[in-house]
């Protein structure tokens, strides 16, 4: 069976999806969950594209090992400098360049000659290969691109160096068949491509980012690009989850597989979802809330009987997590951190006490305690954003002939302000007061809330979108009360923003 590379792309054109920035912390944070997946390359980032960008890749560099990690470069010498700067104290670094080569990118873009593409290319790859053995060179608009240029360039690449040469389906074109015959027409016509792996890079613009990926697997693919949860660019990546367990699940039609973790799935996926704020819908293949709940009374019978019946694969294989008993009031710092460790986060002590403060917090508010419960807690805990704004006291008055209004008590920069506001609603009234508070300028783009467990006491997780000169942030906040879970959220975002101000 042959074993195919996972490339992630998460922090890199994942986080290209509009508004789904992620701080220094929060990168690195999923590119240690993304090494314990087991993904064989962590592409960190485009270190010239900004100094925060390069920062990022520098500490990944510096802190996450188990995995080899990349850095982007344009084929210019400038960026292949910078990249590698920013990769040097890597366990094992790639330097990834590229150039596009289709005429259209080439007459109206680059206003670059066939030639002189293939020039830049070569250089490119020279430059990088003096750094590093391990260079990938993508040729962005392959699959727009004219086939026999196309091998041309490959050729020439792998010639001056590159291991693993990319065809990116940059704008989500191709459809399974063009990709598969692409993957031939290289496979035949490119003398030296036994020397280098290929690699895809699909998107998702006609919902076949996956379906291309897995085609081109099957001409002789050997490395494939995805992320988590397929966010990204525009309409997203091939999702990672979907390509994996679609070999995993069909290894006699595939006969391929990953070295991925499958198990650590979910938490990842939730990860990237809590930290970029990206609500994974529902129905979401794999990883959405409904990918194994079955409704029909048909399929549950079926399911009692026999589970193969409806099911082609198990949740725990992707570490869904059974909605577990595990702790309750009257449970120890000890058994906390005991089932912390199982369910893998490893806090460090002063993170350990201010997550078992939280959980007894929502242990006297709550009867039962999920693990779903603690992994927010504590998710909330690890990605913490510096606070310059704190939630101190919140209350509300509400109902059908009552005006709503809010009085909220804040901690700014260890300063106590209070404000009263009256609103549309109680949220309305919330966010009011706090604006008030804070004088922000943002605009609330998006207010969406989700109970994470099932029960009238359940916690309830709010999530925002805020946007500020042209700066969009998410923020993040649970509580057993939804106000002071839409509270917390408007405060974490405006915190993001004031972090990204500094
Ligand atoms: O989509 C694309 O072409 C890319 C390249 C930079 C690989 O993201
Ligand atoms: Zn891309």
């Amino acid at each position: 069976m042959r074993i195919i590379k996972i490339f992630d792309t998460t922090l890199r054109d994942g986080e290209q999806s509009p508004g789904a920035s992620m701080n220094v912390d929060e990168k690195i944070q999923v590119a240690k969950q993304l090494v314990k997946l087991g993904v064989d390359i962590i592409e960190a980032g485009f270190p010239i594209a900004s100094p925060g960008d390069f920062e990022a890749v520098k500490r990944i560099a510096t802190e996450v090992k188990g995995a080899t990690i990349a850095g982007l470069a344009r084929a210019r010498n400038e960026d292949i400098d910078r990249a590698r700067e920013a990769l040097k104290p890597a366990e094992s670094m790639r330097i990834h360049t590229f150039i596009a080569t289709s005429d259209i990118h080439l007459q109206y873009k680059l206003k670059m000659s066939r030639e002189a593409v293939i020039e830049a290319a070569i250089n490119a790859v020279k430059r990088a290969r003096q750094y590093t053995d391990d260079v990938e060179f993508s040729a962005e608009d392959a699959t727009r691109s004219d086939w026999d240029y196309l091998c041309k360039v490959t050729e020439e690449v792998i010639k001056a160096g590159a291991k693993t040469v990319n065809i990116p389906d940059t704008v989500g074109y191709t459809v399974p068949q063009e990709y598969g015959e692409l993957m031939e027409y290289l496979m035949n016509n490119v003398p030296n491509i036994d020397k280098a792996v290929i690699s895809v890079h699909c998107h998702n613009d006609l919902g076949l980012a996956v379906a291309n990926s897995l085609t081109a697997i099957l001409k002789g693919a050997g490395q494939v690009e995805c992320t988590i949860n397929g966010i990204g660019e525009r309409a997203g990546n091939a999702s990672m989850e979907e390509i994996v367990m679609a070999l995993k699940t069909r290894p006699k039609f595939y006969n391929a597989d990953t070295k991925i973790v499958t198990q650590e799935i979910y938490k990842t996926s939730r990860l990237v979802s809590k930290i970029t704020g990206m609500v994974v819908q529902p129905n979401k293949a794999i990883v959405g809330e409904n990918a194994f709940a079955h409704e029909a009374g048909i399929h549950q019978d079926g399911l009692l009987k026999e589970r193969s019946t409806y099911e082609i694969m198990k949740p725990e294989d992707v570490g869904i997590p059974r909605s577990k008993l595990v702790l309750g009031k009257h449970s120890g710092r000890h058994a906390f951190k005991a089932r912390l460790h199982e369910l893998g986060y490893d806090l460090t002590e002063e993170e350990l006490n201010r997550a078992f403060e939280k959980f007894k917090h929502l242990a006297d508010q709550k009867k039962y305690i999920f693990d779903e419960d603690i992994e927010t807690l504590v998710s909330e805990e690890v990605s913490k954003t510096p606070e310059i704004y704190s939630l101190v006291d919140l209350s509300i008055t509400s109902g059908v002939n009552v005006k709503p209004t809010a009085a909220i008590k804040l901690n700014v920069n260890d300063n106590i302000v209070e404000k009263m506001e009256h609103g549309d609603g109680p949220v309305d009234a919330v966010y009011k007061a706090i604006a008030a508070i804070t004088h922000t300028k943002s605009s609330l783009l998006k207010f969406e809330v989700k109970s994470i467990t099932g029960g009238t006491d359940a916690l309830g997780e709010v999530m925002v979108s805020l946007e500020e000169n042209g700066r969009t942030v998410r923020g993040h906040g649970a509580d057993t009360d939804i106000i002071v879970a839409a509270a917390k959220a408007y405060i974490n975002a405006l915190n993001k923003l004031a972090a990204r101000k500094r």
